[in-house]
């Protein structure tokens, strides 16, 4: 069989006004990805296609998109997941605003990110003296593979048909951020007066995740976000709402180490 051939797409132009999917046939070539072909369409047919990008390796997290209805990034998707006949459709993030084409205003990101206090340090502990055990170094190293790609913030049902709920729900790589900092052994928020526990629910919106894992389904660092992090989240928060000494006794723990 020949290596190249003519696939049919369909890609989806237009702006924040509105647009429309458009038709167009283009050449495929043996080991490409859905990104190549973005590439050869604004290079032969559609030269003013809107398309963000930067390393083509599945580790800047900017060439997001939805790929026949599924959150992928388009660098990663090799054209020989598809069938020859299929017709490839090409979204942008149905979550965020559409800037232009496939481009979103991931802007909600950066603001979710911001509300998340920062690692706390220990007193009287200086850089280069933080101490460890290699378990928890390697449960966070999990969370650090984020690429910020926004697929598992995309993908949330929360948010991706509800609006209304943004204000209130950070999104699953922001919950997994807190879930974070809340099981890193050095972390001092709890002496500073922050329960991050209780931010999770009150402030991050731990409550609207009914824990379906789509957002792990579509994690491109296989990152497990609910098994790993929301779900470990949740059971403490509820350990420490049902139990208020678990808190106090946490507390002084921390203090008496
Ligand atoms: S597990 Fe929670 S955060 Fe992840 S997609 Fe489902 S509701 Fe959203
Ligand atoms: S957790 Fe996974 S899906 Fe979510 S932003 Fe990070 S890399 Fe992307
Ligand atoms: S271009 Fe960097 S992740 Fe796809």
């Amino acid at each position: 069989m020949s290596s190249s051939y003519e696939a049919r797409f369909k890609v989806w132009r237009g702006d924040i006004q509105g647009g429309d999917l458009e038709d167009f046939t283009v050449e495929v070539n043996d080991g490409e990805v859905v990104l190549d072909i973005v590439h050869r369409l604004q290079a032969t047919q559609a030269p003013d296609l809107a398309v963000r990008w930067n390393c083509k390796a599945g580790k800047c997290g900017s060439c997001s998109a939805e790929i026949n209805g599924r959150p992928r990034l388009m660098c990663m998707t090799r054209m020989s997941v598809f069938t020859r006949e299929e017709t490839i459709t090409v979204t942008p993030l149905r979550t965020f605003p559409v800037i232009r084409d496939l481009v979103t205003d991931v802007g909600f990101n950066y603001q979710k990110a911001r509300e998340v206090p920062a690692f706390v340090p220990p007193e009287g502990v200086g850089p280069g003296e933080y101490r460890m055990f290699q378990e928890d170094v390697d449960r966070s190293q999990e969370f650090r593979k984020c690429i910020e790609c926004f697929l598992c913030q995309d993908t949330c049902h929360v948010v991706r048909d509800h609006e209304e709920n943004k204000q209130a729900f950070a999104g699953p790589r922001f919950l997994m951020r807190v879930a974070e900092l809340d099981m890193h052994p050095l972390d001092a928020a709890a002496e500073s007066g922050l329960d991050r526990k209780a931010t999770a629910q009150d402030e991050h919106g731990l409550g609207y995740c009914n824990i379906t894992k789509c957002c792990t389904e579509v994690c491109p660092e296989h990152i497990k976000i609910t098994d790993n992090a929301l779900i470990p989240l949740k059971e403490r928060a509820v350990d420490r709402k049902y139990d208020p000494l678990v808190w106090l006794g946490s507390k002084i723990g921390r203090r008496s180490k």
